[in-house]
């Protein structure tokens, strides 16, 4: 079971508190169990998580870190999260769903993609309102400004058939190249790609893109 052995890693290095990855540590208020907090719980998320969270009770902290990562074997430790947690964020409604009474009208609007049968899929927003959307069948990416409607595809380098696309922090489209193995990015102004080859040729498939804090993707 890959998933439980990786997750017995991170809790042995988070016990020795040189967790492999630490991701961003703010917005924890101060308080007993804080440095336990900042030490363990960011080896696979920030601390975000938890600001953000809509809160719990004592018990189901100790039950929702459960699912995270098994702190029984620490009593001790186990004990001071689950009551830092339980002080610093007791059930809020930051997150409570607003009820809106019905019967209610949705209105959607669909826009018609230029080449049919692409495949659209995986659409990301941009900072600057429009979208980019991946056409795996059509081996190209696409860009949607929904003020306008208009829209634009870049084909990609043969048989790229992308999966996903990330920005980057300029908003240049970065793609998954699924059926070549490659990882590309895509100059909007140019439409020129550039694609970067997988490292191990055993590698395939390659899907979902993410950008750390320092812009690795
Ligand atoms: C082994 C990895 C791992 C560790 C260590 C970990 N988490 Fe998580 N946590 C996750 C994953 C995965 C999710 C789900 C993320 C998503 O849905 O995007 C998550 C989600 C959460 C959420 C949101 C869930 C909800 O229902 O609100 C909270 C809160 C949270 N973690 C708190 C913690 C706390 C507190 C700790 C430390 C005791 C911790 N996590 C340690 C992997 C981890």
């Amino acid at each position: 079971m890959p998933m439980l052995s990786s997750l017995k890693f991170v809790i042995a290095a988070s016990f020795a508190l040189v967790p492999s990855t630490v991701w961003a540590q703010g917005g924890l208020p101060e308080g007993n169990g804080k440095d336990l907090v900042a030490g363990i719980c960011t080896g696979c998320h920030q601390t975000d998580m938890i600001t953000r969270s809509s809160g719990y009770s004592r018990e189901h902290w100790k039950e929702l870190i459960g699912t995270m990562i098994d702190l029984s074997p620490d009593q001790a430790t186990q004990s001071a999260i689950t009551q830092y947690l339980a002080e610093k964020f007791p059930p809020n409604t930051q997150r409570a769903a607003k009820t809106v009474p019905g019967p209610v009208q949705v209105a959607f609007k669909e826009w018609q993609v230029p080449t049919l049968g692409q495949r659209a899929r995986d659409p990301v927003e941009a900072p600057d309102g429009t979208i980019w959307w991946a056409g795996q069948f059509g081996n190209l990416i696409g860009h949607l400004d929904p003020a306008s409607g208009a829209m634009k595809e870049y084909q990609l380098p043969p048989n790229a058939k992308p999966h996903t696309i990330t920005l980057d922090a300029k908003g240049t489209p970065w793609y998954s190249g699924n059926m070549n193995g490659t990882i590309g990015k895509v100059d909007p102004a140019t439409g020129k790609a550039t694609e970067y080859k997988m490292p191990d040729p055993k590698a395939k498939d390659p899907h979902t893109l993410v950008f750390d804090q320092k812009g690795i993707l």
